[in-house]
């Protein structure tokens, strides 16, 4: 044991761990035994990362992600045949529309500065292919037709699956098996996906993960006068427990028909142990032409988020699923978390993993938040 002097003693406090020796052999310093190096230059350190964090100012100047509400994308829920807007009960907070109410949501949205919504159906005119979202006059096209007339410069944005308007849930027909038909789910979202360009859809998101898909579309799009319409491909989208809030939203919840269909959607959806072949995925989506791409869900795959931002030039979004929404709200309810401050951090955690746009059921929450705050 060294033989302590004034100097260490005092800096003693600040150096009470373990230091390897210079010699090779480690010795421990207990309590206020500070090593002689203490007393060097490197005592205390140059590089002080708290230097810019001491003022509101100075933070600002060098935070380098941002939240923006044009970042933001808003998913809204429409049933039709109903008389109000009726509150999710799983999701706190959500409301499914009416086709008149959702004028009202959309102008809302709007004018807290929201540049887009996603629109899911509540049918109430299911079979077995999802026929009614081909239909012109079905509800897929009437809510896409109403929102654009509620808010012409909003974007709008339709989620082309089927798995709302099928009696069995699934995101496509069934074959023999009780398994989704690829192909002829693949061509049938082509047709869909017209119908919803043809109603005012500014933006096409395919969601059911069948292969071929964004090149169907891409196609169909093409030679019916809509080639200028976008293609947002949810690239990687996880088979997820977190979903659950939405398929209760939704009325697509599996397993409540009376066929005998599989209960999950593993066959199409994917591994949520696969990030490798969410890179595959979503090469293949930028081949067949998708203009943006998604990761879905958003926090449990920041991994993913954050590696395909490596890998392509071309938009990047989110979608932070019914169950993350849910965990926060019923924790605030709950008074464990702050729902403002678990939102925005939540936002911001896609932005720094390489997010351009975030698909939330807290856009317009958070719209409010950013407003208030510039
Ligand atoms: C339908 C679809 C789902 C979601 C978006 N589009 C449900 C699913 O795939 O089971 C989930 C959205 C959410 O949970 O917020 N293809």
């Amino acid at each position: 044991m060294k033989t302590k002097n004034a100097a260490s003693v005092m800096s003693a406090p600040a150096h009470d761990h373990t230091h390897d020796h210079p010699h090779g052999h480690s010795h421990v310093h207990g309590r206020g035994d500070a090593p002689v190096k203490a007393l060097s230059s490197s005592a205390y350190p140059h590089v002080r990362m708290r230097r810019l964090r001491g003022m509101d100012a100075l933070r600002d100047m060098v935070r380098e992600h941002h939240v923006r509400v044009e970042d933001l994308v808003y998913p809204l829920f429409v049933e039709e045949d109903v008389s109000e807007r009726l509150p999710i009960a799983s999701m706190p907070g959500v409301f499914r529309e009416t086709e008149k109410s959702l004028e009202i949501a959309v102008k809302n949205a709007a004018a807290a500065g929201l540049k887009s919504i996603m629109l899911f159906g509540v049918s109430h005119h299911k079979d077995h292919t999802g026929s009614d979202s081909c239909d012109p006059n079905g509800l897929l096209a009437r809510m896409i037709d109403r929102a654009k007339q509620a808010a012409p410069d909003m974007v709008v944005i339709a989620d082309a699956c089927f798995c709302e308007y099928t009696d069995h849930g699934h995101c496509g027909p069934l074959n023999d098996k009780g398994d989704v038909d690829n192909d002829r789910t693949v061509e049938n979202i082509a047709m869909q996906s017209v119908i919803a360009a043809e109603a005012g859809a500014d933006i096409i998101a395919p969601s059911g993960m069948m292969d071929g898909q964004v090149a169907a579309i891409r196609h169909a799009l093409d030679v019916t006068g809509f080639n200028h319409i976008p293609i947002m491909a949810y690239a990687a989208k996880f088979a997820s427990v977190f979903y659950g809030p939405f398929r209760d939203a939704a009325g697509c919840a599996l397993g409540k028909s009376t066929h005998k269909v599989r209960t999950d959607r593993k066959t199409y959806q994917m591994d949520p142990a696969n990030a490798r072949e969410a890179l595959r995925e979503a090469a293949l989506d930028e081949a067949e032409g998708a203009d943006m791409l998604m990761i879905k869900p958003g926090m449990p795959y920041l991994d993913v988020l954050a590696n395909l931002r490596r890998e392509t030039r071309l938009p990047l979004a989110v979608y932070q699923v019914s169950g993350e929404y849910a965990m926060m709200k019923f924790a605030a309810a709950a008074g464990a978390l702050n729902y403002e401050q678990a939102m925005m951090e939540s936002l911001l955690a896609f932005k720094r993993a390489g997010a351009d746009l975030i698909l939330t059921y807290g856009a317009q929450d958070a719209a409010g938040w950013i407003k208030n705050n510039t």
